[in-house]
């Protein structure tokens, strides 16, 4: 096996000197640098390119996390491992915006930090048997037109965006899809190909078969062109593609159809979470009411469906309350209507923040996508402290 390179950032002598004691139990691990702040370890750190950065950021919170974006800019598969007294949520949500993937809190125990060097070395290595953290996000709504792709095209690419994460676009409306329409695109391949090379497919197939979007973190699985093609993919195909992606993509979002078809069935299955999008009138709201009790008959937890209002309007007849009132549930996200801005994004090929970032529909999409991406750092870090209480407990004595 090839030995790591490490990079250590740590301005205090002991903790330095212990780091150095643990990190000698993995003999896979070469330490090719040291400094005492991110700051002064910046040229050095692009210049010998180690696979590991450990860093204690905690003197200057937000000086690190701007070297952290600087260096993950030169260096995107740098992995960098943050340590800081302070693990509040909000800093660890900071951290994880700013690039960083692990966070330990201060001072240090050994045991999580192996774990977290053992974790980056599966990646770096390719042998990703360690749990997989990637997430499926499934847009539906078994009624047609009310938005759905508009709402997985935004919601994709400002994910990426905001994470600097990989997110893949499927559009899983078998050749009907709009997504290539809403992007103007024209991918070289489509699902129906990925579909078939699927059991030998590994990272670097699925980036090339997969087509980026202007040099964004998106990578768009279009629908197949033709419906004889179209016809061929089994729902148990999509099952195993969905998990191919998961080990190459840490957020996936996938387009549907109306119907609750076997391959829209199998996707909403798959998903770690479902947008059910609804409109504010009487029938929408019925259908939305039946897709529930659809999911429910499915056996779906009631917490993977979030209900996602679009064209909201402040002076609607039907008030937000009232359709939390007729299912029971409350409404997730309002996505305003703004029929101009959507229509021009629409006609151009564009996504909406393209064509008017300031506007109120962009700015939704954007913290839509905040919100989303924040909720699932906020349960990751949750499970890592649940999973070690002891390791709060320590910090605190
Ligand atoms: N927030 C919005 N405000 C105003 N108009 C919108 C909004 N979102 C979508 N629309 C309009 O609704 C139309 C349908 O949107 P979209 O194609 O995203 O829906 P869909 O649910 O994917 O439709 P289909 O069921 O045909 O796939 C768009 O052409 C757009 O004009
Ligand atoms: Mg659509």
């Amino acid at each position: 096996m090839q030995n790591l390179s490490v990079y250590l950032v740590e301005k205090d002598t002991t903790a330095l000197q212990l780091l150095k004691m643990y990190l000698k139990e993995l003999d896979y691990i070469d330490i090719i640098g040291e400094n005492e702040t991110l700051e002064a370890a910046h040229s050095e750190i692009i210049k010998t390119t180690p696979d590991i950065v450990i860093a204690n950021i905690s003197d200057n919170i937000n000086k690190n996390y701007e070297m952290t974006e600087t260096i993950l800019k030169r260096l995107p598969s740098v992995k960098i491992i943050a340590m800081a007294a302070d693990y509040s949520t909000d800093t660890i949500i900071r951290a994880m915006r700013a690039g960083i993937r692990e966070f330990l809190p201060k001072p240090i125990i050994k045991d999580n930090l192996l774990k977290s060097i053992d974790k980056f070395k599966n990646q770096i290595l390719g042998d990703n048997t360690d749990e997989n953290n990637s997430k499926v996000l499934t847009i539906f709504s078994n009624k047609g037109g009310v938005g759905k792709t508009s709402i997985a095209v935004n919601l994709a690419l400002e994910l990426a965006n905001i994470t600097k994460e990989k997110v893949a676009l499927v559009d899983l409306n078998m050749h009907l899809g709009d997504v290539t329409t809403f992007l103007d695109i024209k991918p070289s391949f489509d699902i129906s190909y990925l579909v078939k090379k699927i059991d030998s497919a590994d990272e670097e197939f699925m980036l090339s078969t997969l087509e980026q979007y202007n040099n964004t973190g998106m990578y768009v699985l279009a629908d197949p062109p033709y419906m004889e093609e179209a016809k061929k993919i089994q729902p148990n195909e999509i099952q195993k593609t969905i998990n191919k992606l998961r080990t190459t993509f840490p957020y996936i979002i996938i387009d549907t159809n109306s119907t609750f078809d076997a391959i829209t069935v199998t996707a909403l299955d798959n998903s770690d979470l479902i947008l059910l999008v609804s409109a504010i009138n009487v029938p929408a709201v019925r259908n939305c009411q039946r897709c529930l009790d659809a999911f429910d008959r499915l056996g779906y937890e009631e917490e993977k469906t979030k209900i996602i209002v679009n064209r909201y309007m402040e002076n609607d007849d039907i008030k937000i309350e009232d359709v939390e009132k007729a299912i029971d549930k409350p409404v997730y996200w309002r996505i305003p209507n703004n029929y101009y801005t959507i229509t021009s994004a629409i006609c151009k090929g564009k996504p909406v923040s393209v064509i008017n970032n300031d506007s109120n529909i962009a700015k939704s999409y954007r913290e839509l996508a905040t919100n989303i991406s924040d909720n699932i750092y906020r349960q990751s870090v949750i499970k890592k402290i649940n999973r070690n209480p002891l390791a709060v407990l320590e910090n605190l004595i």
